[in-house]
């Protein structure tokens, strides 16, 4: 693999960022030069992400415009999809695309050095498809240096909850965690690369349970043993689901300075005949009381969330259930999708409710939680927000970060303070981006 050209596309979520970036260092620990140019690669792995809508047809035509690209260059190269969408489509891939060489799903892509030695001329199509659990993170080397000072870990995968619009079971297979010791040598690592903030992610994150070494250990042994690490700052962890909010992690936001103020918590429809037909397995009212309890345990906690419209059998009542949780909650970022049909999941199965309703909903619903993250932002004009400085800015001398409120902030004259968490005095509000000077 010697000075091979590699060209990486990510789609979909961080958890994908996160494997891309463990792949590229899997490659190029073996001599592949990365690249940003696809016309210059001679390895090109798409991975992917079939969680929502037309994700797999993006990729087809990704693939299409690749295999255009090689017939005006008259030169080909390696093409791998991995993630998601390889886990779905598996072999249907190479039919659709026989130019495509390599399909490895999420659980899989470790054993891509053997795949690709493998290939020949007899043997141009190769899958990988087993959903192993954590053989992956065992066999991978260590992490390079994490691109900014804020540095994702991917602690758990899978999903056992089901839910029946949801493709994840099927794609990254069923729950499973990583060693805590394991993480936090990987912590450790990625402090004595330059690590301030550890983002700790997972499919189900507070479902994290280790019982490797005979105890059951969860998310708040986990944090509490990376927050032991000095150089450690700001520690977050997403996606959660609201049933495995235990009391002890609601605590956990009262008591460990560390953990920011911020929780991403989908809740996916307000109204309780949507949930149960989700098979969310919580009520709107469970939610609200969770929001309770952690607002009692951090005063200034505030909350981003996931909510899918137009899901089947969703009625104006139901929809009018959603926008007063949202009233009631007033999230600080929401996340809203049109429901769309996921390949294997039973919601697929059942009448869909026409698109321009669909349309409609999801542009009354963004209208709203575009007020509520508007009234979140403007809370903070001419006051000072803790601002981890992670990147430089557009122009010289300017800087970007994060609040501990995970905001966007633009600092002018911030760049020297890369990497440190500075007191930002806030005087513009943009609509997903906060100005402010030192
Ligand atoms: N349609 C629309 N949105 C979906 N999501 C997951 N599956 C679907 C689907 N079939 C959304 C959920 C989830 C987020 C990652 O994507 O809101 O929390
Ligand atoms: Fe996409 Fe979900 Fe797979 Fe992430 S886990 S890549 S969001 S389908």
């Amino acid at each position: 693999m010697k000075n091979k050209k590699l060209y990486i596309k990510t789609y979909g979520c961080q958890m994908n960022v996160y494997d891309s970036s463990r792949i590229k260092d899997l490659l190029t620990s073996l001599g592949c030069i990365s690249t940003k140019i696809i016309e210059e690669a001679d390895i090109i792995i798409l991975n992917t992400c079939n969680v929502r809508e037309k994700a797999t047809e993006k990729v087809y035509s990704d693939l299409g415009r690749i295999n255009k690209m090689f017939k005006k260059r008259k030169k080909t190269a390696t093409v791998i999809v991995s993630g998601c969408v390889a886990q779905t489509e598996g072999k249907k891939i190479f039919q659709r695309a026989p130019w495509v060489n390599i399909v490895v799903g999420p659980q899989a892509y470790h054993t891509l050095p053997k795949l690709i030695g493998q290939l020949s001329y007899a043997k141009r199509h190769l899958t990988n498809l087993d959903l192993n659990q954590n053989e992956k993170f065992e066999e991978l080397p260590k992490p390079s240096k994490p691109s900014t000072v804020s540095a994702f870990i991917t602690i758990q995968e899978g999903c056992n909850k089901f839910c029946r619009y949801c493709t994840v079971p099927y794609t990254r297979g069923r729950e499973f965690s990583r060693p805590l010791e394991e993480i936090y040598r990987e912590a450790m690592h990625l402090v004595s690369k330059g690590a301030v903030e550890i983002f700790l992610l997972g499919q189900n994150v507070n479902a994290y349970r280790d019982l490797s070494s005979g105890n059951e250990l969860v998310l708040v042994d986990l944090i509490n043993k990376i927050a032991t690490l000095d150089k450690v700052k700001r520690i977050r962890y997403m996606t959660s689901h609201p049933l495995d909010m235990s009391d002890a992690l609601i605590d956990a936001h009262g008591s460990i300075d560390k953990l920011m103020p911020q929780l991403h918590l989908p809740v996916q429809s307000g109204s309780n005949k949507i949930l149960k037909a989700m098979n969310r397995r919580h009520t709107s009212e469970h939610y609200l009381k969770i929001i309770d309890k952690l607002r009692q345990a951090r005063t200034d906690i505030c909350f981003s969330s996931d909510i899918i419209v137009g899901y089947p059998g969703e009625t104006e009542k139901d929809f009018q259930d959603t926008l007063a949780i949202l009233e009631e909650v007033r999230f600080a970022q929401v996340y809203s999708f049109k429901y769309s049909p996921r390949p294997n999941t039973p919601a697929a199965e059942l009448s869909q409710l026409p698109e321009e309703i669909k349309t409609e909903r999801l542009r009354q619903l963004q209208a709203l939680t575009r007020k509520h993250q508007d009234e979140f932002n403007a809370m903070r004009l001419n006051k000072n927000l803790d601002v981890l400085i992670t990147n430089k800015g557009k122009r010289p001398g300017q800087a970007t970060g994060f609040s501990q409120y995970l905001q966007s902030v633009v600092i002018e004259d911030g760049a020297k303070h890369i990497g440190n968490i500075i007191q930002v005095k806030i005087n513009k509000i943009l609509s997903n981006t906060l100005k402010g000077e030192i």
